[in-house]
């Protein structure tokens, strides 16, 4: 390693013993958001050579599963599988380790060779994102939580939107242990969603109730839509703007109040 990129935490983490200075990336990350507790099964998406393994093993203690193109080198508790992230067979073999219950977390500090070609680098580290949020929605549990780096760029705020869409709370990060001059963020989806209904999408709907806070209450796919300032007997076209785990908010977008 260059002597200019021996900062205090890569002397902190040859101190402390562990494999890299990104470990201390996880720790802020975690300390800011709460992603990893005690007994959560972590899977780590892009893990060598082991630093955020270390970390997660720390926090949990529980099942750890670390997956890399590269080989990386025995912890004791924790798995591994040397494959690639974006390849159906790679997420088969996790799925098969961490069971059908699901992960608790999913975190990813992959990174795509770099070729100094900031716009290349930047649709390279989207498309690897990408992946490993397809991956994060077939492991985690309903409520799971998802890290991911990203090298920031035009199409990081679609990518935030995507994980807005399957998150109820999203946020972007830049611990203190990532380097000033990097262009590195992280994006923290909490409590996965696995409601039928998206941010967006539209119904026809007829309200028969108002719930007990005067909103109309329609069950879209079984799921319950607060719809704001209707009456019964109103058919309205509604567009979902907030998901939670167990029920959304939608406005009407169009009213015909005519069987009224
Ligand atoms: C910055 S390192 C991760 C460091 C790790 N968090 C730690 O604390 O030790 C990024 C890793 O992403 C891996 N990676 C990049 N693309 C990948 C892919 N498609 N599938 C699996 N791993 C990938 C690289 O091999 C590299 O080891």
């Amino acid at each position: 390693m260059a002597r200019d990129r021996r900062d205090k935490y890569y002397w902190k983490a040859r101190d402390e013993g562990y494999r890299s200075r990104a470990a201390y990336k996880l720790f802020q990350i975690n300390e800011k958001h709460s992603i990893i507790k005690e007994g959560d099964t972590v899977v780590d998406l892009g893990a060598a050579p082991g630093g955020w393994l270390e970390v997660a093993k720390e926090i949990s203690g529980g099942r750890i599963v670390g997956v890399d193109l590269k080989k990386i080198s025995p912890i004791e508790g924790v798995e591994t599988v040397k494959g690639d992230i974006t390849s159906d067979r790679t997420i088969e073999k996790i799925l098969g380790l961490v069971g059908k219950e699901g992960a608790d977390a999913v975190i990813c500090d992959a990174a795509p060779n770099l070729s100094g070609n900031w716009s290349l680098d930047h649709a390279r580290s989207i498309d690897l994102t990408r992946s490993a949020l397809g991956c994060a929605k077939k492991i985690l549990k309903p409520g799971g939580h998802f890290v991911v780096k990203v090298f920031q760029g035009d199409m990081f705020k679609d990518f935030l939107e995507e994980v807005k869409d399957n998150f109820t709370f999203t946020r972007s990060y830049t611990p203190k242990a990532s380097r000033s001059q990097s262009a590195e963020i992280y994006v923290v989806g909490k409590k996965f969603l696995t409601s039928p209904v998206r941010r967006g999408e539209r119904f026809d709907v007829e309200i028969k109730e108002l719930g007990s806070g005067g909103d109309g209450v329609v069950m879209v796919d079984g799921f319950v839509v607060f719809v704001k300032g209707v009456e019964p007997g109103d058919h309205v076209s509604i567009r979902i703007n907030d998901v939670k785990p167990n029920f959304a908010f939608a406005e009407v977008i169009s009213a015909d109040k005519s069987d009224k």
